[in-house]
């Protein structure tokens, strides 16, 4: 009978059982983005879950949000990110590494390059978020030119890349929760007149693009999940899309399975 605690095969990786640690945030990296010395023993102790998806890990400079969350793209994350997989694979568990990218929700001081964040356009969340000085509104994000956008994308695959350089087992790609996949789908944070922007298939687009990009630097190696309104869909790679983020439609491609 298949229950929570029957093994399940995910892409090329073994799991014991069903059960998965979600990412969860933690802001104990270190001022440049280096998972910080807790990290290792953090993740061990939680090895016996059959998979665990590490907090959200920004791909640049620019997706970071939050205080101190750890980045995965310089050699000192990879470095970092190392003595992590290291330490959970030493204690039989698996490990992906999740990309994200905060776009809008972001706050100057919460980086440390200070910069307006980015995003889809240039409209404020309206929101209140912490940082280093306590409880603040989220500026006016400055919208991504178009080649700043293919950019990104690339950023995304590029992460992905340095996680699997790092000994992750996979990656999840974060596009849940109103970050920037999210702010690309929905209508209310994307009024791009781009190719990314306007109908359902230009909001998509971003989404396809980082998800083939991430599964063309890893996907032959290791396993790509997507979180949110993007799933795996046999081979393919789709987003998923739900009305309740605030995208109508749904951009499947069922015939081929
Ligand atoms: C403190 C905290 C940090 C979180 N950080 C992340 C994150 O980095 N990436 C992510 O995809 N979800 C993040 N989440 C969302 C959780 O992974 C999870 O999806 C959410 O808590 C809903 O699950 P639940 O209904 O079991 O609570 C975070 C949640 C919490 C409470």
């Amino acid at each position: 009978m298949t229950d929570l605690w029957s093994p399940i095969k995910l892409g090329n990786l073994q799991l014991p059982h069903r059960l998965a640690m979600a990412p969860m945030t933690r802001s104990r990296a270190k001022p440049d983005g280096t998972p910080g010395d807790p990290a290792p023993e953090y993740y061990a102790q939680r090895a016996t879950m059959g998979l665990l998806i590490t907090e959200g890990s920004q791909l640049s400079e620019d997706g970071q949000g939050y205080l101190n969350t750890p980045g995965i793209y310089t050699d000192d994350h990879v470095a970092g990110w190392r003595k992590v997989t290291e330490a959970v694979h030493a204690a039989g568990g698996r490990l992906f590494i999740q990309l994200m990218h905060v776009g809008r929700r972001s706050h100057p001081e919460n980086t440390a390059h200070h910069r307006q964040p980015v995003a889809p356009s240039a409209l404020a969340p309206g929101e209140d978020m912490f940082t280093s000085k306590g409880m603040l509104p989220v500026p006016e994000p400055r919208a991504l030119t178009t080649e700043e956008v293919r950019q990104t994308v690339a950023d995304y695959a590029y992460g992905a890349a340095r996680a699997i350089e790092a000994g992750a087992d996979g990656v999840e790609v974060h596009g849940a929760n109103g970050y920037l996949v999210h702010q690309f789908l929905a209508p209310n944070a994307n009024e791009r007149t781009d190719e990314y922007g306007g109908s359902l298939e230009n909001r998509a687009r971003f989404a396809i693009e980082v998800v083939q990009a991430v599964a063309a630097a890893i996907g032959h190696r290791k396993p790509v999940h997507g979180s949110g309104p993007l799933r795996r869909h046999c081979e393919h790679y789709q987003p998923r899309m739900h009305p309740d983020e605030d995208v109508r439609g749904n951009v499947e491609d069922d015939g081929r399975c």
